[in-house]
Order: C-alpha cells, then structure tokens, then sequence
C-alpha cells in the first residue's frame, strides 16, 4: 500500500510529539509512507522536514482554497476561522486522490491523517516541495550532530522549553522557592551573552512583604493610569486581566542593568549604547527559560515608571531597572499566552515577520497574503480606531485615534503616532495593510481612515488599510 501522511502542525512543534504520533499511527497499517501533505507555509517546519527524512517520502504542499473543496469527517470550525479551510491533514489526504484510512488524530500541536493512494503511477497534486534526498540529508545531519550539534530529541527539549515558557500571574503555589533551585536559575541568567562580555545586570533578590507592597502600589496606580487611557471596550476587557502576581508570589526579582559596566572601551557598546539594555533583557529571557524547566512560573510587570521602582527600593542612581518578575512554583503552564486565551491580542505569524534580502520581500507578499485572507475572512468585532493618514499629533484628540506619520523626519515618541515614512507608494501600501492587521491582532474590529495629506503616497497608505482590515474581516470606511 503507498501511504500518504497528512499533517496539520503549529509552528515549532517538537519533532519528536509529530514523529510519534505517526509512527504510532502507522503501527496499525502495513505500507510504505510515498507522500507527506500539508497546507502551503508549512513546508519547511523542521519537525515536518525531518518527518520526511525519516520517511525517505516527498512532500507537497496545498494551498487553503485547494483543502478547502474537500470534503472531509472531521471539520473544525477553529481551524477554519484560524487557516481559513476546515480541516488541513484530512483536506490534504484527499487533495492528492488517496482514499483515508486513519481519520485525524492529535496532540496538542499538531494533527495528522493518513490514506491510501488508490493506484500508483499518477503524479499526485499539490505543490511538490524540493527535498534533498533523505540519505544526504541524514548523512549531513550526522556530521552536523558530531560536531556539535544536539540530537533530535535534546534538540525538542530546547524547542519544548521555548515554546511551553508563559509569563504567569495566576495559580500560584504557597511553596517557598529554595535557595539551591534559585541558584541554578540565576546561573542561568548569568550565563547570557552580553555586549563587550560586560555582563551589565544584577539581581535583587526581594523576599520581604514590606518591599513588595510599595511596589505592589506603583504597580496598581499605574494600572489606573492605562485603564483611564482606554476606550470603553478596550477598558471593560482590560478590567479581566490580571497584570501582576508581586504579593502572590513568594519571591520577586528586580533584574537591573549598570550601562556604564566595563568603562569606556566595552567592545561592540560605542556605536550602540543600547546593547547593554539589549544584554540584560537577555538574561532575564535565559532566566526565565530555566524557570520553566523547574516548575517555576514567572511573570514580568512593566507597569511601572522605572524610576519609582527604583526609588521604591533605593537602588544607586546610575543602576537602571529593566524587570521586575514575579517567580513561584505553579502546578500547571497554560499551552497559549493569557492574552491570547483572552482574546486580548493574538500572536503574529511568522511569515510577515521574516523579510528575504530587502525589507518587505517576504515568502508570501503581504498585500497578496491580504487579499487572499480577504476572500475567506471572517467577520471580526472590537475596538474601533480611527486612523489619521499624514496628520500630526495634534489630531489626537480622542482615545481611539492614531495618527499615521509620513514626513521624513522621526516625530518625538508616542504610542498614538506611527512613523510610517514610506520610500515608495508600493511599500505605503505594504505598511497600511500591516497597520491594519497589525492592529486586528490587538483586538481592532472597525477601522475609519481619514487622508489629511494630499500625495501619492497617503493615497497608498490609505489603500493598504483598507485591503488589511478586509483581510481580518475590520468593517472599515474612509471619510
Ligand atoms: C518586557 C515585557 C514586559 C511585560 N510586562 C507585563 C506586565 O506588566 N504585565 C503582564 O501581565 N504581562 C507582562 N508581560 C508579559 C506579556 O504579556 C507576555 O509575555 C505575552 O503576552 C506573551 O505571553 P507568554 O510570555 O506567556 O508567551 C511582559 C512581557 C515582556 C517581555
């Protein structure tokens, strides 16, 4: 029997959660696997890569508008309104004419179907995706692993700890958090890359309930503050989140950076003093990743003015703080960030973050991308912003306004305005429709464009907003 393996898979899914499941799957079928299928975009995850190697199998990929025309058992109206088709390891099974035999199966992050390809022979259809051979492709992974490189499972556990690090404010244990296990997580932090080897943070330790109340209170004025500066909509959602846990967690760390550390000649500091804010955020990411390997939950609070916390805890004027974490032993990791479960905000693909050689060349242009999302896209509600193009900060007048910056010169700081000056009216266009979509990830559902420049290139701006808010499904007008 020529197989074919169908996969639905999340972005950094562990090679080993994937492999597992199929092989599992195929224990109950006697035949060769010919075909790995997926949806298009997914074809160089490198749990499904290596899936293939394993398999000496090809790949092909489907567009959504392909998977979508099939007719499948198991639909999911998430995977719908996520992918924009209903089902993906299915729909690609019997995109390429094969019979299913194993209806889907899953694990947390991927989903997988296998079937049988009627007669041999016949090219199957899809996308077929340039594999290397999978005996070079094993041979290069062996000398790779020799030198230096982790074995796939090690490799999981690093992808495992990435992926399943949360940042925590709820669920916290009554359990003291030891001196030893600290230690190796500080180690940790200790261990980060830093600009010139300056190794710029500290760490205080804050176990005292005194301490941890007077920062508890600058923490929860500040949240006023935000609160008082939200739309209605925006504020009553606002008001179910929790942003903190310094009084419910038994241990808080005030993770701090010296930019002076090392003198004047930190190699690599003099053209970029940020380098050394840069290094002691990284710390506190590799902190962060070893308390996860413990059972540890930790959450960063910003809403602070960092001179307060500083003040609050009489720290040395030329010490800056960069976080402050809530840490404490918690029973259980939440699989997506809180503000993704509570539909706050949702994350970016990877896609629109990547851009190849020049700025905005991307796998998949994003103007297309929106058009293509824009015919399958699903209505949205929420906040509604109303987007000034080529005005000034003056126009801000009410919450909901943004302004949209074009001039050349970079305005002063401020969240309302974006500095969008486009080169070309080609890359207006492809910054409209990422403000856009942009701001449908943060929960926008209604977008009013008013022009208030007369060029070319607000003209573009204005008509990328549009074409992303269709594709997120943003009701949308232009005044
Ligand atoms: C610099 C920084 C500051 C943050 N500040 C806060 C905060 O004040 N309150 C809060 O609830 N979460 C805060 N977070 C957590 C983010 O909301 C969280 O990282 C994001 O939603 C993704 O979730 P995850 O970390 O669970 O993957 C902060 C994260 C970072 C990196």
């Amino acid at each position: 029997m020529n197989l074919v393996v169908g996969v639905g898979l999340r972005t950094g899914t562990p090679s080993a959660e994937l492999q597992d499941l199929v092989t599992a799957a195929l224990h109950e079928l006697a035949g060769e696997v010919r075909l790995v299928v997926t949806i298009t975009g997914k074809e160089n995850e490198p749990a499904l890569q290596e899936l293939v190697a394993q398999l000496g199998a090809g790949l092909r990929t489907f567009s959504k508008d392909e998977l979508a025309k099939q007719s499948v058992p198991t639909p999911s109206a998430q995977v719908e309104h996520l992918k924009g088709t209903p089902s993906v390891a299915e729909a690609a099974v019997l995109a390429t004419g094969a019979r299913l035999l194993v209806p889907k199966r899953q694990t947390p992050n991927t989903t997988i179907a296998i079937g049988v390809q009627a007669a041999a022979g016949n090219e199957a259809p899809g996308r077929a995706v340039v594999q290397r051979a999978a005996g070079s492709e094993a041979a290069d992974r062996a000398v790779v692993e020799r030198a230096a490189g982790y074995d796939v499972r090690d490799r999981d556990v690093v992808q495992r700890v990435i992926a399943e690090r949360r940042d925590v404010r709820r669920g916290f244990l009554d359990l003291p958090v030891d001196d030893v296990t600290l230690g190796r997580v500080l180690e940790a932090a200790h261990r980060a890359p830093s600009v010139g080897l300056s190794q710029p943070w500290d760490f205080l330790v804050i176990r005292d309930l005194a301490t941890r109340r007077k920062v508890h209170d600058l923490a929860i004025a500040q949240r006023d503050v935000f609160a008082a500066s939200l739309p209605e909509d925006r504020r009553a959602a606002f008001d179910g989140l929790k942003i903190e846990a310094i009084l419910d967690t038994p241990l808080n760390l005030a993770v701090t950076c010296d930019p002076g550390r090392g003198g004047r000649h930190v190699l690599g500091r003099h053209a970029d003093p940020r380098t050394t804010m840069f290094s002691a955020a990284i710390a506190i990411q590799n902190l962060w990743l070893a308390a996860r390997a413990e059972g540890l939950g930790v959450g960063w609070v910003s809403f602070f003015e960092p001179g307060e916390v500083a003040a609050a805890l009489d720290l040395p004027a030329h010490i800056e703080l960069v976080g402050y974490l809530c840490v404490g032993y918690v029973d259980e990791f939440a699989a997506a960030p809180e503000l993704v479960r509570s539909g706050w905000a949702k994350r970016r693909p990877l896609s629109w973050a990547v851009h190849h050689e020049e700025w905005g060349r991307r796998d998949t242009s994003i103007v297309d991308d929106a058009l293509q999302a824009a015919q399958n896209a699903v209505p949205a509600t929420g906040q509604r912003v109303h987007v000034i193009v080529g005005g000034d900060a003056t126009q801000l007048r009410q919450a909901e306004a943004l302004v949209v910056d074009l001039k050349a010169d970079r305005p002063p700081a401020d969240f309302g305005v974006l500095w969008r000056p486009a080169r070309t009216p080609a890359e207006a266009v492809e910054f409209g429709v990422e403000i856009a979509r942009d701001l449908a990830l943060q929960g926008v559902g209604n977008l009013v464009v008013q022009i208030e420049e007369n060029s070319e290139r607000a003209e573009a701006l204005a008509r990328g907003l549009q074409v992303g808010a269709s594709a997120c499904g943003l009701t949308h007008s232009t005044t």
